[in-house]
């Protein structure tokens, strides 16, 4: 029989089964269950009755006086005998029936599974009874899905310390092959202004997501930015999460707080396939004009697709030294940090850009001719790295034309007139699949990546795949 239950599941301080300290069981979730493990467990609690109820005359009184008393030792043998809980399950499970004052055997034996139903949304032990479902020795729960596991929620360290962009790079190749397929659901972005009040914002919240075909999860992402205000509460203005969703059931499987660690691995993988397919095999200087934390990660998805690179780095303030001196002790190649964006393009055969304002940073003159641009700062419509001139003179590169063409740098020369989204030479995706060509001789190539739902998709889950195994 299918059963709708709301399964109201929640964190346990102690709680053992989560052996790291870095995932919880969050409150959510109605699922729908067959057979779901709670009601397994009350049921064998039901169907074990402990010898005072295995007297008529005790159970007439129980109905009358359902405090009857136990001892704790009576319970304990109940439970770690007929019932078969391990002992330290049946301890637990024996603190938490005295806390919540269900101190006889009677008065769990005799709830139906109606009235816990009704009564465990309301009580503590029922909840408590639910997060510990995972515990108990239940033959047939399935642990690997989410009736029995609930959502798992996982911190910025734990996300940090377990994913790095090479482990991005192949899914978000997959996921532009499949976006340029079709087979990508990938809505445009949405944005949530929170209006400055005297106790709420500024802020923004924007969400993008998207479902690859035929993949296990889907993603749904909130990157809340500009929040200015926290900074004088000493907390940053940026926070995120990644919401991780079963494309089965429509559960909620994993929540991300990945402060954008996860956007910036998909950001940088991304940039690595640009490399890829739009640089020259024998290119080897690669320059960084912005030096924050996507050009990071650029560095690490280049040394992933290329290892003997020479990096040169621009930044009008401080950091292109930080960045160039931790980028070479990390990645052991060299970084040399220039004084203009003039003689960064003079030197590099691949140029990334990831800078977060509305003016050009370099110049068509300034190129060589056979130079790969990737542009990432761009992606509102406020903003713009790329002259005009360079993107008409250019085979020009979309991760997404609808996209680019409303926040990337294609947005500035459809506005100028200058090109328009027939333009395109292709999407990333169409080169991947080999459906159109990518760099096929000394030209100028530019990549303009405005970040995909497809690549957060992808990026969403690598993220499950390898820490809901942890
Ligand atoms: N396309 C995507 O998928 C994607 C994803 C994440 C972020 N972004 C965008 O990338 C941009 C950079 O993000 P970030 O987190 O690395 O920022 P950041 O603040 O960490 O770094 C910005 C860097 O740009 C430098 N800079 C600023 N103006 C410059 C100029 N005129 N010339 C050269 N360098 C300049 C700064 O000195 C700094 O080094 C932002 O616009 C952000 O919104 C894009």
């Amino acid at each position: 029989m299918i059963r709708r239950v709301l399964l109201l599941r929640h964190a346990l301080p102690g709680r053992r089964t989560l052996s790291t300290t870095t995932t919880t069981t969050l409150p959510v979730v109605p699922f729908e269950l067959e057979e779901n493990s709670e009601i397994q467990i009350l049921k064998r609690v039901q169907e074990t009755p402990h010898p005072i109820l295995a007297n008529p005359t005790v159970v007439a009184e129980a109905v009358k006086k359902p405090s009857i008393q136990a001892t704790d030792d009576q319970l304990t043998t109940w439970l770690t005998g007929p019932c078969g809980f391990r002992t330290e399950v049946a301890a637990e499970y024996l603190r938490v029936l005295r806390q919540d004052g269900f101190d006889s055997p009677a008065s769990i034996a005799m709830l139906s599974v109606d009235e816990l139903e009704r009564r465990r949304v309301r009580t503590g032990h029922a909840r408590q009874l639910l997060a510990r479902v995972d515990d108990l020795l239940v033959a047939d729960a399935d642990a690997s899905s989410p009736s029995s596991t609930g959502t798992r929620l996982f911190d910025y360290e734990t996300i940090v310390a377990n994913l790095t962009v090479r482990d991005a790079i192949e899914a978000v190749e997959e996921a532009f092959g499949k976006l340029a397929k079709g087979q990508v659901d990938v809505p445009l972005p949405m944005h949530i202004g929170i209006d400055e009040t005297d106790d709420y914002g500024p802020g923004d919240c924007h969400i993008k997501g998207g479902y690859v075909s035929g993949s296990p999860t889907w993603t749904v992402k909130l990157a809340c930015v500009s929040f200015y205000k926290n900074l004088d509460r000493g907390l940053p203005p940026g926070s995120g999460v990644f919401v991780v969703m079963d494309a089965k059931t429509g559960a909620t499987l994993g929540i991300f707080q990945e402060n954008r660690y996860l956007t910036d691995l998909r950001t940088g993988a991304a940039g690595a396939l640009g490399v890829k397919y739009c640089a020259r095999p024998e290119d080897s200087s690669v320059g960084f004009v912005g030096c924050g934390a996507i050009a990071r990660n650029m560095a690490r998805a280049t040394f992933a697709v290329k290892p003997d690179f020479e990096g040169i780095a621009y930044a009008p303030d401080d950091s292109a030294h930080a960045f160039a001196k931790d980028m070479e002790a990390e990645l052991s190649v060299p970084f040399h940090v220039v004084p203009t964006a003039h003689e960064l393009c003079r030197r590099s055969d691949v140029i990334f850009t990831q800078t977060p304002g509305s003016d050009p940073v370099l110049e068509l003159r300034w190129l060589r001719p056979h130079a790969t641009i990737i542009a990432s700062g761009s992606d509102q419509p406020t903003k713009q790295e790329i002259p005009v001139d360079v993107l008409v003179h250019s085979k020009y590169i979309a991760d997404l034309k609808k996209q680019t063409s409303r926040v990337g740098e294609l947005r500035s020369a459809i506005a100028a007139g200058a090109m328009s989204e027939a333009s395109v030479h292709a999407e990333l995706g169409e080169i991947i699949n080999g459906d159109k060509l990518g760099r096929e001789a000394d030209e100028l190539v530019v990549l303009d990546l405005t970040g995909t739902g497809a690549q957060d998709a992808a990026i969403g889950q690598v993220a499950w795949d390898k820490l809901s195994k942890l």
